[in-house]
């Protein structure tokens, strides 16, 4: 079964409205909603004062009109009877001073506290709800994130360590304490990374991240035990964020999850642009679908304009369509919209829902429920098929984490250039898996490390693995730079893995904003009329048994190695020494997928999305166009239209704009 649904807050709204609310979702074709995940001031209204009858009452309404719920734990907005009583459970932030109440997302993940409150309302949601026939899972908090650095975290912190170092003297060798006098002697020393102190120790910091992280997975944890145990036939989930979002290791956070649900809000105020990457959505949907390497949720999918203090872009027709099918074109098995209604009070009245203020099923809910009825045609046959990548980008936290204490060059950016190896890839319509560093590569084709700079060993020896086994494994600049604690590696660059790209760097360049090499590519399939420019970092390579495929042009280190490819075992290692703009990546991607001998779906234009799901050993094609223009493609085979009646077609075919069509192989 497909699920398909919206985000309700019956809370927020007076109880006659509730049936009718039901009625339209149901004639929208929901038959799943999430609630409650802001109720907390409504569950237990004082201390130890519960009062679960208004949500028993809006579950009947929605189970009336055949409609699913999945409940909130409501811990991610505290009532202000706790946090007035209780200031100390604050979150603090790094530059030491404590959040105050009035909007959500203050507590401190370690407050014990904190922690059994939030025990007591789960326990009491889990005894009411476990048998209850409309409830079928659980939402654990809402979008988890935001490191806190008061005291009960720094002690905590403390303990982490002892347990991670087990000697201080450990502790000290790993950071380097000897370095600026800060050699702890007793654990009790040892201070969270405050912006009081400035630059932190690179160990510190990144083990501080790890902590931070590990505090949500722990919180995380404490919710699921009691889920398990009372509610032992209800799936568990938690709203993640999508590929952006920095400061937790969704890895660990999504593996006790039953599947990974996200929010998905391509047009909000924070990114208030005329237009939409797609290929952002995409890299989205492809990391939180490679986080359990599963099929996922999109339990926030946008509904209508986002803003909180200002309005942005409005969704033009058909995008709001065209979006969710994207997402489920790379895995998603239910899709909610969020939110329901426009609210008319609170921090997000610029966040609109399908419906507006005034509960008019106008233009958005019309679109949305056209989605429905095609739903109910193809639902079954979509959900629970699968996509298959052949490449995989691996993601690691922990460099990224790394990158947020030191940048190496202010233009650089972890996550824009994942995104934009990523955007050269995905353009040729292959899948792509965002995966960890540590899983089992051997069944891809082609493997995409940017940026790998902390790495431990055991990932080391996975990639080494990876390319003596037959595999084509690509490295951007600063791979094998740092050990596990983040100090510097006392090796050739690139470390552990300099005889696997067969080369070591024999020195790198940080590069001013405006300064640029020209790269001049030694193979004939790379040479290209306008040679793509790489700028920010250099790394000069000298080749040890490598290949060179390009040499800057410039400066003191013109004509020297900046692009090589060596056979190592079975496979091969491409080094991309340096960081370019998109011309470089795509003149890289479309070279790489011929190495690796990986498949390409139908070559589109550029703004159309191709995608693909299996079901069995039967394909689903998908093709969205992005643009607002009409396109054409040109099939490989007959297929039929599973959106439209079911049509054969083949050869050429038109795809009106942000229209979306699922074929089915004939
Ligand atoms: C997030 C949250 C929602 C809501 C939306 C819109 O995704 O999970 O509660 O705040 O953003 O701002
Ligand atoms: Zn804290």
């Amino acid at each position: 079964m497909f699920h398909f649904g919206v985000d309700y807050y019956p809370e927020q709204w007076p109880e006659e409205r509730w049936g009718e609310d039901a009625r339209l979702m149901a004639e929208a074709g929901f038959n799943v909603v999430r609630l409650a995940e802001f109720a907390w001031a409504k569950l237990e209204p004082s201390e130890g004062d519960f009062n679960f009858d208004w949500l028993d009452r809006a579950l009947s309404v929605m189970s009336e009109r055949g409609i699913q719920a999945i409940l909130g734990t409501p811990s991610g907005s505290p009532p202000a009877w706790l946090m007035t009583r209780y200031p100390e459970v604050f979150r603090m932030r790094a530059d030491g001073r404590y959040l105050t109440f009035g909007n959500r997302r203050e507590y401190c993940p370690n407050n014990p506290l904190y922690r059994e409150y939030v025990r007591r309302i789960v326990t009491c949601m889990a005894e009411r709800y476990a048998g209850h026939p409309s409830v079928i899972g659980w939402q654990i908090d809402n979008e988890f994130g935001d490191r806190c650095y008061c005291p009960v975290c720094t002690s905590a912190f403390q303990d982490w360590l002892c347990k991670r170092y087990i000697s201080l003297d450990e502790l000290n060798q790993k950071w380097g304490t000897v370095f600026w006098s800060h050699t702890y002697s007793d654990w009790s020393q040892i201070p969270v990374p405050l912006t009081t102190s400035n630059a932190p120790n690179p160990g510190l910091a990144l083990d501080f991240s790890r902590f931070a992280s590990d505090s949500y997975v722990d919180f995380q944890q404490a919710q699921i035990d009691i889920l398990r145990h009372l509610c032992p036939k209800h799936f568990i989930t938690h709203n993640l964020m999508g590929f952006q979002y920095d400061q937790l290791d969704y890895f660990d956070l999504a593996r006790p999850l039953d599947f990974v649900a996200w929010d998905n809000y391509p047009r909000n105020q924070w990114s208030f642009h005329a237009d939409v990457d797609s290929s952002g959505l995409a890299l989205a949907a492809d990391t939180m679908r490679g986080l359990k390497r599963q099929n996922f949720w999109v339990m926030e999918q946008q509904a209508g304009a986002g803003g909180w203090e200002s309005l942005a872009v409005s969704p033009r027709p058909g995008e709001l369509r065209l979006w969710a099918y994207q997402a489920i074109a790379h895995g998603a098995d239910g899709v909610l919209f969020f939110r329901w209604r426009t609210a008319r009070y609170g921090t997000e009245q610029n966040w609109h829902g399908l419906l507006d203020y005034n509960a008019n099923p106008g233009r958005r809910y019309q679109e949305i429920k056209k989605m429905g009825a095609e739903l109910h045609k193809v639902g079954d046959r979509i959900a629970t098929s699968k996509v298959k990548p052949s490449i995989a980008m691996l993601l690691s936290y922990p460099s990224r984490f790394a990158f947020q204490v030191q940048a190496i060059n202010p233009q650089f950016n972890y996550s824009a250039h994942f995104h934009q190896f990523y955007k050269a890839l995905h353009r040729h319509g292959v899948a792509i898996d965002v995966v960890e560093p540590e899983t089992d590569l051997t069944a891809y084709k082609l493997v995409i490390a940017p940026a790998l700079t902390v790495m431990p060993e055991r990932v080391a020896d996975n990639l080494r693995k990876y390319v003596k086994l037959g595999g084509v494994l690509v490295a951007t600049p600063r791979t094998g730079i740092k050990d596990e604690a983040n100090a510097v590696v006392d090796l050739p660059l690139p470390g552990l893995l300099s005889d696997v790209f067969g080369i070591v760097v024999e020195e790198y360049d940080s590069l001013p904003p405006g300064v640029e090499q020209v790269l001049e590519f030694s193979l004939s399939e790379l040479s290209v009329t306008n040679p793509p420019s790489a700028s920010i970092l250099c790394e000069i390579l000298m080749p040890r048994g490598s290949e060179v495929i390009a040499r800057y042009t410039r400066d003191y280190y013109a004509s020297k190695p900046a692009i090589t490819l060596n056979h190592f075992g079975n496979g091969q290692a491409v080094y991309v020494g340096t960081v370019g703009a998109s011309p470089l990546y795509d003149t890289l991607a479309g070279w790489l997928l011929g190495v690796a001998g990986v498949r390409r779906l139908v070559a589109a234009p550029s703004g159309v999305e191709v995608a693909e799901r299996w079901q069995g050993d039967r394909s689903l094609l998908f093709v969205l166009n992005h643009t607002e223009h009409v396109q054409e493609i040109t099939l490989n085979g007959l297929y039929t239209n599973l959106l439209n009646g079911k049509d054969t077609i083949e050869g050429t075919i038109v795809v009106s704009p942000r229209n979306v069509l699922v074929l089915e192989k004939a």
